[in-house]
């Protein structure tokens, strides 16, 4: 279910809003000029191979990129496999990549056709988790600090619009505020 939760910037156990209503969740981020969506889910989209999607949700990627801004569109993957010894590795590295505190130069948008992840946006003195879910399309204006945990063990199929081929570098900002804050394990878990 997709989660949204408010949180002090300075005391991440200050919570201020915590919900699962998308009408919420959709209005509370719109106030902060942050684009949130639904698009219907393909069932077992896991087992739905990439170019398989991407063909799916053509009309829903034409739309959004009505005016031709992304050049680049593709599918991020990561699913747990319990028989590769290296997986849990693999995961950790993956999780580790973007658990910093970083921005981009342009927005980062990401449709979750599977799985899940979450959002960390730091607006200001509050910081907003926004765990999105299969269906789920947001984006993450150009310049806003944020971090993104995938969880203990990733498992989501996202699909990615850049501008730029480079356009998921992150420029990180130094600040360990991540640490402070509930990992998505943590914020599923409480309630
Ligand atoms: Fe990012």
């Amino acid at each position: 279910m997709t989660l949204l939760q408010v949180m002090a910037a300075d005391n991440a156990a200050d919570v201020r809003v915590r919900t699962t209503d998308d009408a919420v969740i959709g209005t509370e981020l719109a106030g902060h000029g942050i684009t949130f969506g639904r698009w219907p889910v393909v069932d077992n989209a896991t087992a739905v191979p990439s170019d398989e999607l991407l063909a799916h949700y053509r009309d829903q990627v034409a739309e959004l990129n009505e005016s031709g801004r992304y050049k680049h569109i593709d599918i991020a993957r990561i699913h747990p496999d319990d028989a590769d010894p290296e997986w849990p590795k693999t995961a950790e590295g993956a999780r580790a990549k973007f658990l910093n505190e970083h921005r981009h130069a342009e927005d980062e948008v990401r449709y979750f056709a599977a799985g899940r992840g979450c959002f960390y946006l730091h607006l200001g003195h509050e910081v907003l988790a926004v765990v999105c879910e299969g269906g789920d399309l947001l984006s993450v204006p150009a310049g806003t600090l944020h971090w993104f945990d995938m969880g203990s063990r990733p498992d989501f199929i996202a699909i990615r619009f850049f501008e730029e081929e480079d356009g998921w570098v992150g420029d990180f900002s130094g600040d360990r505020i991540s640490e402070g804050f509930p990992t998505l394990d943590e914020l599923l878990t409480s309630s």
